[in-house]
């Protein structure tokens, strides 16, 4: 499968965009900035679009999501839009009942933990990804040379919403079914790759010209057992992207003992959480890959001159990896005030 005819990245539109060339490793004039859940709580026109519509209905409104992912790029003058929508919108898709709890996050009708539970599975089918090629159909279109990055959780993360039923701490009844079963496990995080990979597919064919992959709970996997029962998964999941020449970044929190085995699933850029500096990162991945990351967001209600400091250290840290795309370390806080993240495109930009 190729990209299709009249795709952004295909016909030259967003492939000399500042994001796509940093994450195919070169390093363009001005450094590239985005932020996780740059769309959401923290911009009072987000708020107002989303008032007395639940997030999942909002996700499935193209026209509503379309606005919605292109508000933080008018803004903030962000160089990427990220769609909106949730990783757990494939399994609702899939025909799983989820609702997204506010101050929460998703929690399932039934949670998925038996044998018969993950044999009861069924792949989407494709018709129901409509709704999601056509909002990101929207947002290319709008956002002409500027790329549309489309995104999906990773099988792990996703496994862990189904097992757990809702969000855990420490996800201990998703690791005992991978500790005791590994053969209903490996299905259940074959299904979840597979379902991740068909809306991760949906988004680049509608017009994603950049796609990443959120682990956002593979940071309580010993690095052995991230290898070998749940990278290959990952690795799955970026397989339904084979043709489709797009980069992909991989993001996870906590993954600083396992950074290595990253590229090996198919990733191009690795995210890296605020724990780990950059310099640090890169050495740790033989300067072979261009990074992500990393501002912690503790920062960004500090007085503006702690938040350039840091903001210049993440840069300059970042500048011994091959290329480097400015973003935070995990997603922006409800409660930031959407200024801060303005001056920090500009400071990045100016840099
Ligand atoms: O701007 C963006 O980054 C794009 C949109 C996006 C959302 N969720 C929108 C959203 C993305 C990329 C996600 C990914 C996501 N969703 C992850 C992986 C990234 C991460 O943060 O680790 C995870 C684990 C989820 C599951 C999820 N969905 C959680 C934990 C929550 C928060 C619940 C809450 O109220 O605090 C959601 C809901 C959600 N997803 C919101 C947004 C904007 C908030 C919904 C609201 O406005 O009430």
């Amino acid at each position: 499968m190729a990209l299709p005819e009249g795709h952004p990245l295909a016909d030259g539109r967003t492939a000399s965009s500042p994001l796509v060339r940093a994450a195919r490793g070169d390093r363009p004039e001005t450094l590239p900035v985005w932020f996780m859940r740059q769309a959401g709580r923290s911009l009072p026109e987000y708020r107002a679009s989303r008032a007395g519509v639940e997030m999942l209905d909002a996700c499935l409104d193209p026209a509503l999501a379309a606005e919605i992912t292109l508000q933080p790029v008018r803004r903030h003058g962000v160089d990427a839009a990220v769609f909106f929508s949730d990783i757990v919108i494939p399994v609702l898709l899939a025909g799983v009942g989820v609702r997204i709890v506010p101050g929460r996050g998703p929690v399932l009708d039934e949670p998925v933990r038996t044998p018969a539970d993950v044999m009861a599975l069924r792949p989407i089918d494709p018709e129901a990804l409509a709704p999601i090629s056509e909002a990101v159909a929207i947002v290319a279109r709008e956002l002409g040379d500027k790329p549309v990055i489309g995104f999906g959780g990773a099988p792990y993360t996703l496994a862990s919403y189904l097992v757990e039923g809702g969000p855990s701490k420490d996800q201990l009844r998703t690791r005992a079914l991978m500790r005791t079963d590994p053969h209903t496990w490996s299905q259940l995080l074959n299904w979840c790759a597979d379902v991740t990979g068909a809306f991760l597919q949906a988004q680049v064919r509608a017009g994603a010209s950049v796609v990443q992959l959120f682990d956002s709970w593979a940071g309580s996997l010993s690095r052995d057992d991230y290898i070998r029962r749940v990278a290959p998964h990952s690795q799955r999941a970026f397989s339904w992207l084979r043709g489709l020449e797009v980069p992909r970044i991989h993001f996870g929190l906590g993954m600083g003992e396992m950074l290595d085995a990253l590229p090996k699933i198919g990733a191009d850029v690795i995210g890296i959480d605020w724990r780990l500096p950059l310099d640090e990162a890169n050495r740790r991945l033989g300067g072979t890959m261009p990074l992500q990351g990393n501002i912690d967001a503790a920062f960004l209600t500090a007085p503006w001159p702690l938040v350039e400091r840091h903001v210049r250290d993440v840069v300059e840290r970042g500048s011994e990896a091959p290329a480097h795309i400015v973003n935070l370390g995990h997603g922006v806080p409800p409660e930031t005030d959407p200024d801060v993240l303005s001056r920090i495109v500009d400071l990045v930009h100016d840099l």
